[in-house]
């Protein structure tokens, strides 16, 4: 009787670990984020999402940059990527836009990485204006003068922290910063940056009022340039998207797996992306949506789902903030249907 009860138990434990082992678990899957979306789900509610809104004409190209008036404003392009690298596209992912405000989140990012988040809030700030981008009256009404790094004055403010022997050293270290969280090498639109900068009057006076409010770290005019140049890097909707997901992924390139940027300044980044990230569209954004975004004059927006993954649209025609119509129109369809409101409990599961 014990005999058959202690052959009983080997044989129960024999085949607990031999099950365990067989699992169809690999190792590999230890570092998936337990939170990454499931690819079928993900793929059909942005096919939905694509489909429901491509006829949508309402908007209008961006046309203080000469530039971007000219873009086809049929132009149309969904990318998601995921934490654990899964990549879905539809449309026009190949085409290469300017990167514009939304560069404004990786300068941000590497002006911490260098200062420090500290460092950063006591030279910059992070205060929404309730204003446009661009305007002077937010600098000069403001306490901090320069609002936050998301609106122009507050980006050009943090251009200016980043350190090098000179204005070429400056601007290619904010390049490979941009290339490494993308997964790959970035380049310049030479045309968008010769069309912005000939025409760039507004910002070089928005540099001139932070000089008068000692609120700018380096030269004005250079440092305008310098972001002038930033803002017309290319990116195609699937890199952008990773850019996005390596904000997801808490600094780690899903594709790389490199470490991009410290894991500890995720949450300033995504917090202040909340705040200020569609501008004076930022609080309508955060009702109805509840996922830190950032938009550009391009025609792009990135939303990130933090530990799930992000989604770029490219769509060029905008509201009167400056935000992509159809991208906000995908994004919000796609965070409903996901439950990825990070103000809900559901986003986490909770039924
Ligand atoms: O400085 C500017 O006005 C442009 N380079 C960027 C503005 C922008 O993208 C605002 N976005 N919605």
């Amino acid at each position: 009787m014990l005999m058959r009860k202690i052959v009983a138990k080997y044989v129960f434990i024999a085949t607990l670990v031999a099950s365990t082992l067989a699992s169809k678990e690999p190792l590999a899957q230890v570092s998936r984020s337990p939170v990454a979306p499931r690819r079928e789900l993900v793929e059909a509610v942005v096919r939905e999402a694509y489909d429901k809104f491509k006829g949508d004409t309402n908007g209008k190209n961006a046309d203080y940059i000469p530039y971007l008036a000219e873009v086809d404003s049929k132009l149309f392009g969904v990318a998601v990527v995921t934490t654990d690298n899964q990549v879905f596209t539809l449309g026009d992912v190949k085409y290469s836009f300017s990167i514009q405000s939304i560069s404004k989140v990786f300068t941000l990012a590497l002006a911490m990485e260098e200062l420090g988040p500290n460092k950063v809030f006591e030279k910059v700030g992070s205060e929404p204006t309730g204003r446009p981008f661009n305007s002077p009256l937010a600098v000069v009404d403001m306490p901090t003068h320069t609002g936050n790094p998301l609106v122009n004055a507050g980006a050009i403010a943090t251009t200016s922290l980043i350190s090098g022997n000179n204005a070429e050293d400056k601007w290619n270290k904010i390049l490979s910063f941009y290339g490494k969280a993308a997964g790959e090498k970035l380049l310049l639109i030479d045309e968008v940056y010769k069309s912005e900068a000939a025409t760039n009057t507004g910002n070089k006076a928005l540099s001139m009022l932070l000089a008068k409010y000692d609120r700018i770290y380096a030269n004005p005019f250079e440092s305008v340039d310098i972001y002038t140049k930033q803002c017309s890097v290319g990116v195609n909707a699937v890199q952008l998207a990773r850019m996005g997901a390596t904000l997801a992924n808490n600094g780690v390139n899903p594709l790389t797996g490199e470490q991009v940027i410290k894991r500890e300044d995720i949450p300033y980044i995504l917090s202040t992306m909340t705040m200020a990230g569609l501008y004076d569209g930022s609080g309508g954004w955060a009702w109805h949506v509840g996922l830190p975004a950032k938009s550009g004059v391009g025609g792009g927006i990135v939303a990130i789902a933090p530990g799930k993954g992000a989604i770029a649209v490219f769509a060029p025609p905008l509201d009167d903030a400056g935000n992509s119509v159809k991208a906000q129109e995908v994004i919000d369809y796609v965070a409903q249907k996901l439950s990825y409101n990070l103000y809900s409990p559901s986003s986490v599961g909770l039924k």
